[in-house]
């Protein structure tokens, strides 16, 4: 048993849909959240920069005397999960898009797994979509990251992106929608609109949470009875000193309505 706190990153604010998740489902653990804002987006680079730049956010999480990390950001997670589970000491637990319950949904029709390019394209989705992908179709998102980071959720420009990437596929039926960026859920509401009513769409994060518990108890390492938790730390990469103030805004948006 430890009270050192969890570690978890992300390109900018997406994982803080993890975050949330973490403190309703593990709210006895502290939290040190690193937001690489000054390197957004992830999705568009290329995968030997995404390692480079994951690789210096766990550096300052581990400096925080993190007890494990949680890369709370699917397109890092394809790239680096599993060379940093080499490398470090401590659990590693990442997130991929969440096609495997999504498939296991009933109904028929296709999957549309929304994503970043660089997940998509790399070889941990593409053995993801051979087990689970028989009806799912890869729509890369570019763009739609950028309208979280600005504190566009909803309106206009959103929509209009989202009707870009969904509308192609909307003559036939849509069984599920995978968010497979951890910016997505704040988009649930926009992305609902577009869809049938009732239409799931269905993201990692309890999953991703479900396995940071699972590994902190395997290595004895989850916070003790009697520790209160619940207590984060937001890091940046920003030299804007208003960016810390959104990661707390988005937090509170997370936490009331996702
Ligand atoms: N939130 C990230 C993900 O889950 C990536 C967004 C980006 O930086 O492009 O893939």
């Amino acid at each position: 048993m430890t009270e050192r706190p969890v570690g978890m990153l992300d390109s900018g604010l997406g994982g803080i849909s993890v975050l949330a998740q973490a403190l309703r489902d593990l709210p006895r653990e502290d939290y040190v959240y690193f937001g690489d804002t000054a390197n957004i987006p992830y999705g568009d680079k290329d995968p030997s920069e995404v390692m480079r730049l994951t690789r210096l956010g766990v550096d300052k999480l581990m400096a925080h005397g993190c007890k494990a990390i949680v890369i709370a950001c699917n397109t890092a997670t394809s790239v680096a999960a599993e060379q940093l589970r080499k490398e470090l000491s401590i659990p590693v637990i990442g997130i991929e898009p969440a096609l495997k319950p999504a498939s296991l949904l009933p109904g028929e029709g296709q999957i549309l797994v929304l994503a970043t390019q660089v997940t998509l394209r790399l070889p941990k989705f593409h053995a993801l979509m051979a087990r689970y992908g028989d009806n799912a179709v890869p729509v890369p998102c570019s763009g739609l990251m950028e309208c979280v980071e600005s504190g566009l959720l909803e309106g206009e420009k959103v929509n209009d992106l989202l009707k870009g990437y969904l509308a192609p596929y909307l003559d036939k039926p849509v069984k599920a929608v995978v968010l497979g960026c951890t910016h997505y859920p704040f988009l649930r509401k926009a992305i609902s609109s577009l869809l049938p009513e009732g239409t799931p769409l269905v993201d990692g994060n309890a999953g991703t949470v479900r396995q940071l518990g699972r590994r902190l108890a395997e290595e004895d390492l989850l916070a003790p009875a009697g520790h209160t938790g619940g207590n984060v730390i937001f890091l940046t990469s920003s030299r804007d000193p208003a960016t810390l103030r959104r990661m707390q805004s988005m937090l509170e948006t997370a936490q009331a309505r996702l």
